[in-house]
């Protein structure tokens, strides 16, 4: 159990959840009238503020180019919250929440805007009694990270850690580079001017609830652990499918490509959430280090298995939900010579005691069928006898399917025996479904950084780890990548990718 100050909260034994914290505070984001803050962050704040989170020394200070004053930045926040809250804005809500929220115009590169940025932050600090108490929210391109850092150190505005005049965190959103080599330098320049327990960077999929779960599935429950093993486990498929194509972020995810969008990030992370031992404790440092053993674990690639059991693939035009949908190669600001993969599929290896021989097939795509995201543990097939007996065909593993989205939940596909005789035996599916009310990922992470809980942030060394386990794939591609497979949206990825688990004797679960 972490060490409890007045600016952490406990989570709760057997809920996993954080009590409301109400922590003093001024939430500054930098990019504050930006995508991600319409979409995710003020509709996050709203449903915070409706659960009672942000109590009454809580404001928010947007920060960004845009000339906009306090009211207009209120109608920005009000048509986010409108049209992308879990929650329907009511009036009540609104009427709560409308109060917290500020807005400063300034440019990142100008050093006078920093000290306007400082000077409104000392208003709203003395109106809020918000105890000088700091977040600084990056929701910015990560070419900016360095400038922002500098101007905020300038200003006066960040506090060492133990300064005394309240804490100063930083919130930092991927892209965390692009490479090892980008990761670090960015790492670095992070390293300047925040200690790393000041710096919380953001991995959404950490949010999720049924990621969270996985660790109180494990845990907190006596039947899984003993079975998680190569003893019993033949394989483990995580899976995230995805029916959007590349939308609007065409400059940035054509530079990036599935393997950096998603697998360095997201998946990866779900996979230390899979695999990881036990840690020494439920402290954000325990957590840390269980997971980083994952991934210093990940057997490296060589160039032979790159060929061999690395798919990447990009899609075409197709059908998705009856609707015809271009291909990436036609979408608008894409090049039509692209090479971008929007698809990966991928086989490695964790070498433990406990990993040992067992396969962690991972793929990802956009424009796929449904979405839908799961991790998938298949067990060992019981042997050829009794109900088992050859000539008939082989009977179905048991598989636990931990849902991700969009319908969380847990599955456990058992044989039974159907009703009558003569005895046939029949797939039965233990289903489990949670809640639809779930906070939102965004929802989760901001509660915890106003609670100083760093468990569900990437640390440093995770991040570049990461990086590193990725970088020969990447390395690989860029002398031989050429083109990638295609397959048309609204499938389920290329055939090569069906081939390369086919050739370990398995198969792709539908999703
Ligand atoms: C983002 C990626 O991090 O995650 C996007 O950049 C992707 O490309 C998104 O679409 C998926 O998130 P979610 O929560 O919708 O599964």
């Amino acid at each position: 159990m972490a060490a409890i100050s007045p600016s952490t909260t406990v989570r709760v034994p057997g809920s996993f959840s954080v009590t409301p914290a109400q922590v003093p505070c001024t939430l500054v984001i930098l990019g504050g009238a930006g995508d991600l803050s319409h979409k995710k962050l003020l509709p996050a704040l709203y449903n915070l503020s409706l659960d009672g989170v942000l109590g009454p020394k809580f404001a928010i200070l947007g920060f960004s180019l845009e000339t906009l004053d306090d009211e207009k930045y209120r109608q920005f926040a009000r048509s986010g919250i409108e049209t992308f809250s879990r929650r329907g804005l009511t009036e009540a809500g609104w009427n709560k929440f409308a109060p917290l929220l500020h807005f400063v115009s300034g440019s990142f590169t100008v050093a006078a805007d920093y000290q306007k940025l400082k000077q409104r932050l000392a208003e709203i600090d003395s109106q809020f009694g918000t105890e000088s108490n700091h977040v600084f929210y990056f929701a910015i391109p990560p070419e900016f990270i360095e400038r922002c850092s500098a101007g905020l150190m300038q200003a006066g505005l960040i506090q060492t850690a133990d300064g005394g005049h309240g804490f100063t965190r930083v919130v930092i959103e991927k892209p965390i580079g692009h490479d090892l080599a980008s990761a670090t330098e960015i790492n670095d320049q992070l390293a300047k001017y925040f200690s790393e327990n000041q710096i919380f960077r953001i991995d959404h999929y950490l949010g999720k609830e049924t990621v969270e779960n996985l660790m109180v599935l494990r845990f907190a429950n006596s039947i899984f652990e003993p079975i998680w093993t190569s003893r019993f486990i033949d394989h483990v498929q995580i899976s995230v499918a995805e029916q959007e194509g590349v939308g609007t972020r065409a400059a940035y995810y054509d530079k990036a490509g599935a393997l950096r969008d998603m697998v360095q990030s997201h998946i990866l992370q779900v996979l230390c959430m899979t695999a990881m031992e036990a840690p020494r404790s439920t402290q954000p440092d325990a957590v840390r280090d269980a997971k980083l053993d994952v991934l210093l674990s990940l057997r490296p690639f060589e160039p032979a298995d790159v060929e061999r059991a690395v798919v990447r693939g990009q899609y075409e035009q197709g059908l998705v939900n009856g609707e015809k949908v271009p291909a990436y190669r036609a979408e608008e600001h894409i090049p039509p010579d692209s090479n971008t993969e929007t698809f990966v599929a991928l086989k490695c290896f964790i070498e433990n005691w406990r990993w040992a021989g067992v396969p962690f097939y991972l793929r990802t795509g956009k424009r796929m069928t449904r979405r839908a995201s799961e991790i998938a543990i298949q067990f060992k097939r019981v042997p050829r006898i009794l109900y088992n007996s050859r000539p008939a065909p082989p009977l179905p593993a048991n598989v636990l399917s931990i849902r991700i989205q969009p319908d969380e939940g847990l599955s456990l596909n058992i044989v039974g025996k159907q009703p009558g005789s003569p005895l046939r035996l029949g797939p039965v599916k233990v289903d489990f479904h949670s809640a639809t009310t779930s906070p939102e990922a965004y929802e989760t992470l901001l509660r915890d950084i106003l609670a100083g809980d760093q468990t569900l942030f990437m640390r440093r060394d995770t991040v570049e780890a990461a990086w590193r386990f990725i970088q020969n794939i990447l390395d690989y591609w860029s002398v031989a990548g050429g083109e990638p497979f295609f397959y048309p949206a609204g499938s389920s990825g290329p055939t090569e990718a069906a081939v390369m688990i086919a050739r370990d004797g398995r198969t792709w679960r539908n999703l």
